[in-house]
């Protein structure tokens, strides 16, 4: 098989609906490509987990996706949405159903936890001082935050709750899709497969469709429905993780056939 036929194959899917659809895209800085004909379909209601080698363009693909990188060529659809260039006010409107947790939370250092969860609403909405912060709390009880840290400021928390913070702003729209950058990074492994499993949980009660950039084969194992992987500037491969093993590529086949892949797929069947 060669790589494109691959990608079709293990991509064929029948009636699903693409809640993101990426064609052609080629992104650069300068003289320096990263991404070049990368085509990548997100179904809704899955955990798809983006993985790659550092430096491969996993952060840069998700920010393009949301608007904050614009790509040298391509196509990126979201909802129906032509992102790149679609009316100004579809843009717009279609921002409001995504929320974003950046690599290392991102939060705003000068507001609370609760202003920082208020922020969206803020942004997006017309809503009454009193609503925001009524729905601000729920957000961040709803990630499992004691409501003591409502009133706290990033640098009080500890990284496991930043994350938590970091991942209720993202909620606070009520987003259809949740964008995630290396989310259990930096936790212990206990913090991580907590946050895993709370990922697991919302997206279950609330329908989420979740891009999740990591290289935490825990989090592969445990949460994501598919893999895409990043390599050669492109989506070399993306299916179910248990094909992953059966791709012909030498960094596919070390991080998915190596002793850390073991352990973490034995762990993800004791659940
Ligand atoms: N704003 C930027 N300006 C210039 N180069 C960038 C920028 N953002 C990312 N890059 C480069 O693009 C490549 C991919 O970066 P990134 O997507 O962050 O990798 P990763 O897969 O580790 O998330 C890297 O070589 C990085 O240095
Ligand atoms: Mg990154």
């Amino acid at each position: 098989m060669n790589n494109d036929t691959q990608q079709a194959s293990l991509a064929a899917t029948t009636d699903r609906e693409a809640v993101i659809r990426v064609r052609g895209l080629r992104t650069q800085f300068g003289t320096q490509v990263v991404h070049e004909g990368l085509n990548l379909d997100v179904w809704r209601g899955e955990v798809l987990g983006i993985v790659g080698g550092s430096g491969t363009g996993k952060s840069v693909l998700l920010r393009t996706i949301v608007g904050l990188n614009k790509p040298a060529a391509g196509e990126i659809e979201v909802l129906g949405v032509d992102v790149l260039n679609g009316p100004e006010d579809d843009r717009r409107r279609i921002e409001r159903h995504w929320g974003v947790a950046f690599q290392d939370g991102a939060l705003f250092s000068s507001l609370t936890v609760l202003q920082n969860v208020m922020a969206p609403l803020r942004e997006h909405t017309g809503l009454s001082e009193k609503l925001m912060e009524s729905l601000g709390a729920l957000k961040i009880s709803l990630v499992g935050l004691p409501q003591l840290s409502c009133g706290k400021f990033p640098s009080e928390l500890s990284g496991g709750m930043r994350k938590r913070a970091a991942l209720a702003r993202a909620l606070a729209l009520d987003p259809e899709i949740v964008f995630l950058d290396e989310p259990t990074a930096g936790l212990d492994p206990i913090g991580a497969a907590a946050y895993d499993e709370l990922i697991g949980e919302l997206q279950q009660a609330l329908g989420l469709t979740v891009f999740m950039v990591t290289h935490d084969l825990d989090s592969l194992y445990a949460i994501c429905d598919r893999v895409a992987v990043l390599a050669e500037k492109r989506v070399l491969v993306e299916g179910p993780i248990e094909d992953m093993t059966k791709v012909d590529h030498p960094w596919v086949q070390e991080y998915f056939t190596g002793p850390r892949a073991r352990a973490a797929q034995q762990k993800g069947q004791n659940r």
